[in-house]
């Protein structure tokens, strides 16, 4: 394991998927270096998984401690092997003429913005390197559409974009690919499925499978739309 081991850096791991694949990657030998908002949750993961893993109190969707993040974990790190763009937030079910413009912004500031803050600050020195793999955590939502979910499904058909065309932009050695992890049962999944969310896999039993998956993405896949096998 110790020369295959990868350096993954993963937005949004205070629960959800983001958590599941950091402890599963960790488990497999390889280093997290992670972010979410909570504190108390940075913390206890901090303790339960310490260095070289590292956890952060970033908000992806605040250029300025997206930058600081970056500047700390380049430091003590080489460029990530591979880069995740989890953290994201779906607004409450509501037909878009009810979503109030703070709801709206929220949604683009962290799905849309918090995903190129990461870009901007970790991709130069992934470039410099000449290796790394970018991946842009899109939804069924990038590629279909469904009732009282249209800022979420705006911001993930816009990853499926925006990834497709960062991926004619990289040099040579790297790759951005958009994936559709499929349907978990997280808190967000929760959020719009309600009762119906327990009938889908937990994260922990997905990130079994997303893992060796991930793992697998080559600078060949650059700009392939992917999904998560179930
Ligand atoms: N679950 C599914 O079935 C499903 C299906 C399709 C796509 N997805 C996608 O998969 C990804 C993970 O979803 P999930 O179901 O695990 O969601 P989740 O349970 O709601 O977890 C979201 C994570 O993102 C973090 N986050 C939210 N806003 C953030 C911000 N501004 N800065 C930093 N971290 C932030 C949250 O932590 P804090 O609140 O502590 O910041 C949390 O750790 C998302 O991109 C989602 O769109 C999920």
């Amino acid at each position: 394991m110790a020369s295959n081991k990868k350096n993954i850096l993963i937005t949004g791991v205070s629960r959800g998927l983001g958590r599941a694949m950091a402890e599963e990657f960790i488990r497999l030998g390889h280093t997290v270096l992670g972010c979410g908002r909570s504190e108390k949750e940075m913390r206890q993961l901090q303790q339960q998984f310490p260095a070289p893993n590292g956890f952060s109190v970033v908000d992806v969707a605040d250029d300025d401690q997206v930058a600081a993040w970056a500047g700390k974990v380049l430091v003590a790190h080489t460029a990530p092997d591979l880069l995740l763009n989890n953290a994201a937030l779906i607004n409450r079910n509501a037909p878009l003429w009810k979503i109030s413009a703070e709801e709206f912004s929220a949604v683009v500031d962290v799905n849309l913005k918090g995903v190129t803050n990461v870009i901007r600050h970790f991709v130069p020195a992934m470039i410099a390197r000449g290796s790394g793999i970018i991946v842009n955590f899109s939804s069924g939502w990038g590629r279909s559409t469904d009732a009282n979910v249209a800022p979420y499904c705006a911001t993930k058909w816009g990853i499926e974009g925006l990834t497709r065309s960062l991926a004619q932009e990289l040099p040579p050695g790297l790759a951005a690919v958009p994936l559709n992890p499929g349907i978990i049962n997280t808190a967000m999944l929760q959020s719009c499925f309600a009762g119906g969310a327990s009938s889908f896999p937990t994260p922990a039993e997905w990130a079994k499978t997303a893992v060796p998956f991930l793992l697998k993405i080559k600078a060949a896949n650059n700009g392939e739309p992917m999904t998560v096998p179930h």
